[in-house]
């Protein structure tokens, strides 16, 4: 993973265009592992995956959410309650970048072919979460359409929100993903009400009060293992 500041701020210039150039050319290597979450549909828990996988990064190493959504879902978030890591915006990017090992980058629904290419371009793992519904997965085929349009590799599906039994919709997405060979984590994020919860609180999921809570960061954290194992 060399030139990974480098990778930060061509993400960053996805919405800045070429005003980050000069932080390119200076830019330190100390981020070692940039995840971008992205997908073409909103509602599908991008902004959930992404708080919680920078929840768990910081676990290891300080980690930077950059908040790359115009709705500042990410921002609003951490300033509902207390994150334990760094929230920014993008356009703050150049200032924090150095300090932190980790970036998480949170994105607004269906990326412009540009937008989608340079943040491919500038990470080390896509993560596409897809809800198991029609709407959803028809939402995913396009983005993989267009991932696979500029050949991206780094790039991987994980199912959220998924209903609990008797529903098979989760089981029913993932072997439809697992015959068109797609790249899907072989963990899934359950549909549980202690996620909204976080989000009002402004917590990550683990420290609300709610009897599946646990078993909730479970799910995130395992996600989280699979990216860095
Ligand atoms: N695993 C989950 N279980 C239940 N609700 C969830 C889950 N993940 C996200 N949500 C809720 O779904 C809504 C959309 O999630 P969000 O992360 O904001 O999606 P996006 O960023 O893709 O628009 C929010 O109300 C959020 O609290
Ligand atoms: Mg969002």
């Amino acid at each position: 993973m060399n030139c990974l500041c480098f990778s930060v701020v061509a993400a960053a210039a996805l919405w800045y265009k070429g005003a980050w150039l000069s932080f390119q050319i200076s830019g330190f290597l100390v981020t070692h592992l940039i995840v971008a979450v992205a997908s073409f549909k909103g509602g599908v828990g991008k902004t959930t995956t992404a708080v919680h996988l920078a929840a768990y990064l910081q676990k290891s190493a300080p980690t930077l959410l950059i908040d790359g959504d115009p709705n500042r879902s990410a921002t609003g978030w951490a300033n509902r309650g207390a994150l334990p890591f760094k929230v920014i915006d993008e356009r703050q990017t150049a200032r924090y970048v150095r300090e932190y090992e980790h970036a998480v980058i949170d994105t607004q629904a269906r990326p412009a072919p540009d937008d989608l290419r340079a943040l491919v371009d500038g990470c080390d793992l896509l993560v596409i979460p897809t809800t198991p519904d029609a709407l959803s997965l028809e939402a995913l085929m396009l983005t993989v359409e267009s991932l696979e349009s500029i050949s991206a590799a780094r790039y991987r599906i994980l199912l959220t929100i998924i209903p609990p039994r008797p529903s098979r919709d989760g089981k029913e997405a993932r072997a439809m993903l697992k015959r068109k060979k797609l790249p899907v984590f072989k963990t899934e994020i359950h549909r549980l009400v202690a996620f909204q919860k976080a989000a009002l609180a402004g917590v990550p999921v683990y420290d609300v009060a709610d009897p599946r809570a646990s078993s909730a960061w479970e799910d995130y954290a395992k996600a989280g293992k699979e990216i860095i194992s």
